[in-house]
């Protein structure tokens, strides 16, 4: 109404009052009015089903280049109770950075994105605009040994991945990329800038892995680099129902958390149609830090039935197996570089925690669901745990899914634009895929990967309070018992919840 209006002009004033003090450009301040709202606006969003739905847009949309501005964005946000949404990479399953139900502006990241290695220390400060490629490339361009262990897709932001966790094809070796964050600069809600030391233990605890979102602006992270050997190996090896898909699937569940550390065997499941007849495929997508012998070594006394050949494996660089598994081989490394590189579509995804062996009748019905002629382009992942993520206790940082979780799977269900009006058959489809699967899962919670979010576990109240009981439904599936602690470092960090979504910890005592 007008009045809203009103405010939004307020806000808008606000704001450029504000830069002009701070002697900074006012083009970082997009409104739509602005040739470029629209463009700035989408160029980052990998997945059209959030904003395709109901909500609104962005009164504003700001790119900061400095510090200041974001200060200024959060005195304004107050001063007008617009409430700010900030995004690095866009990626959000549920477009949590981008939209809203209610009056909101953007503070979107993408010009603050310096990446500065130190191959003295092997440490590195990140900008949280950055994208895992041009992490992995920059540090590609320092170092043949030096490497950081996060995500697969190049375009995925540093500030919402390292926040909320970040798992990759190194991780059984070297855990997640929030195990790795050694220091933070955090813009809190009064807009003072922080540092490890000056934010104290419990926030730069909650940063990792809890999500920035619920306690600040995450400017940059500095992390640990990790060592690496000059020669890597990828293989990736498909096989169908006839090859035995299924007992290697199973049999794969006794291998893939216990195997040698350096091995990853990645799962991806998927059923195509081949002349007219639809035929599952299980490939299986590895990384192994060292070389072609020695790999084989492993498989042949660990996993024989997969019966993996020399002819099958790649010996490469780390660098060259991120464009491998990015589906870039053979690429140049710039393509690293390219931020809108990705296809965007329509997907809706779903996590789940396995800690007990599929039987191989349950993955048959697995197999039944992926066969169903209506839904295309769906695939499940098998991402497999032990290793340097079983050494690392539930509490040592926000993300809890440590020892006795074999498995973390992903579900995946993507459409396009002129399958959209019937999106709701690929929803219902992937919600009864998660009721059959609840038997063979994690119970009680039924966890699940923040960073996969999924507003089906539950959500907060878009107005007015959200109670400790309303939030722990969905926050006790991404965090454990660890939510307490998240809960009471908000409570302190942030008590008018200033820093909130849909998802977001809320700020109430569960004592
Ligand atoms: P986006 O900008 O949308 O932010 C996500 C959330 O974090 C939002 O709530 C946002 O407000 C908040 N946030 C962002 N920047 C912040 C900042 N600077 N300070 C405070 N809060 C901030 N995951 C994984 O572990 N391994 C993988 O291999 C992949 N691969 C993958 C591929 C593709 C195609 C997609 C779409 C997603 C993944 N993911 C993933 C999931 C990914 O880790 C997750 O979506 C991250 O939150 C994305 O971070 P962005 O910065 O890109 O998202």
């Amino acid at each position: 109404g007008a009045s809203s209006a009103h405010t939004e002009n307020d806000f808008l004033e606000c704001l450029s009052l504000q830069f002009r003090k701070s002697n900074s450009e006012s083009d970082s301040i997009y409104t739509p009015l602005n040739a470029s709202y629209s463009s700035i606006f989408q160029s980052s969003i990998r997945n059209l089903r959030p904003a395709s739905k109901s909500g609104q847009k962005p009164v504003v949309i700001i790119t900061p280049e400095h510090e200041s501005q974001i200060q200024a964005a959060i005195y304004c946000s107050k001063k007008h109770g617009i409430q700010l949404k900030v995004r690095s990479g866009g990626h959000d399953y549920e477009g949590l950075s981008y939209i809203s139900q209610t009056s909101f502006f953007i503070v979107d990241m993408r010009n603050l994105r310096s990446i500065s290695i130190d191959t003295e220390k092997n440490t590195a400060w990140v900008q949280t605009g950055a994208t895992l490629g041009e992490l992995y490339y920059t540090i590609s361009q320092k170092s043949k040994t030096l490497a950081f262990t996060a995500g697969v897709c190049p375009t995925v932001g540093v500030g919402g991945h390292f926040s909320g966790g970040g798992y990759g094809m190194m991780s059984r070796k070297h855990g997640i990329a929030a195990d790795h964050i050694i220091d933070a600069k955090l813009i809190d809600a009064n807009g003072q800038i922080l540092d490890r030391e000056s934010m104290g233990e419990d926030l730069f605890w909650a940063i990792r892995g809890g999500g920035g979102t619920s306690f600040g602006i995450v400017v940059a992270f500095e992390v640990k680099l990790i060592v690496i050997p000059e020669t890597v190996t990828v293989f990736n090896v498909t096989r169908t129902l006839e090859q035995n898909a299924t007992q290697l699937v199973h049999r794969w569940q006794y291998v893939a958390d216990k195997i040698d550390d350096n091995l990853l065997l990645r799962l991806f499941l998927r059923s195509i149609n081949s002349s007219g007849k639809r035929t599952i495929r299980a490939s299986f997508t590895s990384l192994y830090l060292g070389r072609v012998d020695d790999l084989l070594i492993i498989m042949q006394e660990k996993f024989p039935e997969l019966s993996l050949v020399k002819e099958d494996c790649t010996e490469m660089r780390w660098i060259e197996s991120i464009l491998f598994f990015a589906g870039f081989q053979g690429r140049s490394l710039d393509i690293l570089l390219n931020r809108t590189q990705a296809s965007t579509r329509y997907f809706k995804g779903k996590s789940d925690y396995v800690k007990q062996p599929i039987p191989e009748y349950g993955l048959k019905g697995i197999w039944k669901f992926l066969n169903q002629e209506d839904v295309n382009r769906a695939e499940l992942q098998f991402s497999p745990y032990g290793g340097r993520i079983y050494n690392i206790s539930e509490s040592e940082i926000p993300f809890p899914h440590r020892s006795g979780n074999i498995f973390m799977i992903h579900y995946g269900v993507g459409w396009s634009e002129e399958e959209n009006a019937k999106s709701g058959r690929h929803i219902n489809w992937i919600r009864k895929l998660y009721t059959y699967m609840a038997r063979y899962v994690s119970k009680s919670p039924r966890a699940a990967y923040f960073n996969y979010r999924d507003l089906d576990i539950g959500m907060n109240s878009i107005e007015g309070n959200t109670s400790y009981k309303q939030a722990s439904v969905w926050g006790f599936k991404y965090f454990k018992h660890n939510f307490r602690r998240l809960v009471h470092i908000k409570s302190k960090a942030d008590p008018t919840n200033f820093f909130r979504n849909e998802q977001s910890v809320p700020p109430v005592s569960p004592w």
